[in-house]
């Protein structure tokens, strides 16, 4: 199997194809979403929402992430991973970003990391560069500065805020970041976004006029059963589906229908 790399992404965007990106945080998932074709796996912090039950991003800590990263990675044959750095690990200052990217890269074996923010972050996304590291930036709504802007809400319908995200937008891929996702924003701003730079725009809550999507995979799955945005197309019914087969064992167990003779030695 041939491996996704950046080059190949980039290809993507020249030609047309959508690219195609969901979360994952373990072995078992990676397995199966990899061998499914998927381009790019993104163990997200949003581990922090669906694996730890935090009710925002910004307690996970960068061992846990290194952690399912370094799960995902186990399972991947073909999908490219990228690896979101932590709030706290990387916007302070560049040699702490590059730390922490490092880390991320040597210990879990990722393809990339992922980092919230345009011109305040410019010298942590630079530096991470330097070391050979490739970024993936992340405009719009950034859930690890939730406290600045209060609410989950559509970002950048002023025409200042999409003017400073276009800009920002611009500044990455100056940076060198190898793309960029945009998460919940006007589908016009998205698409001149998209337009505006080189390199591969992916979108959540972005609209289609952009070069890929990406899904929390628990979401789309229908694991999680609160979290219904309008952008979230729900591919499965997975909640249903396990409280059936959780009750049909249970029942058995109680019934002592399980094991039967043929499951016993
Ligand atoms: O953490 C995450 O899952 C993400 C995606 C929603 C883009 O950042
Ligand atoms: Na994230």
């Amino acid at each position: 199997i041939k491996r996704i790399t950046t080059h190949i992404l980039q290809e993507m965007k020249e030609r047309g194809e959508k690219i195609s990106m969901l979360t994952a945080y373990d072995f078992s998932m990676a397995t199966i979403v990899d061998a499914a074709g998927i381009d790019i796996i993104l163990v997200g912090d949003s581990a922090s929402n669906v694996m730890a039950g935090h009710e925002t991003t910004l307690p996970i800590t960068l061992d846990q992430m290194i952690y399912h990263a370094s799960s995902v990675v186990r399972a991947v044959k073909r999908s490219f991973v990228v690896v979101d750095i932590p709030f706290g690990n990387y916007q302070g200052n560049s040699s702490e970003a590059l730390r922490s990217a490092i880390r991320i890269m040597k210990e879990s074996g990722a393809h990339a990391v992922k980092v919230e923010g345009g011109a305040e972050i410019k010298e942590s996304v630079s530096r991470i560069l330097s070391a050979g590291v490739p970024v993936m930036g992340h405009l719009g709504l950034t859930p690890q500065s939730i406290y600045k802007f209060g609410t989950y809400t559509v970002r950048a319908k002023e025409e200042a805020e999409a003017k400073k995200l276009l800009e920002d937008a611009k500044i990455l891929e100056e940076c060198g970041c190898f793309a960029i996702v945009l998460e919940k924003i006007p589908a016009s701003l998205a698409k001149k976004v998209a337009e505006s730079v080189q390199i591969p725009v992916i979108g959540i809550g972005a609209g289609p006029h952009v070069d890929g999507q990406v899904l929390v995979m628990h979401d789309m799955l229908g694991i999680t059963q609160e979290f219904k945005p309008r952008f979230l197309r729900q591919y499965a019914d997975l909640q249903q589906v396990m409280t059936d087969a959780f009750k049909n064992y249970i029942r058995d167990v109680k019934n002592k229908d399980f094991p039967n003779k043929s499951e016993s030695y």
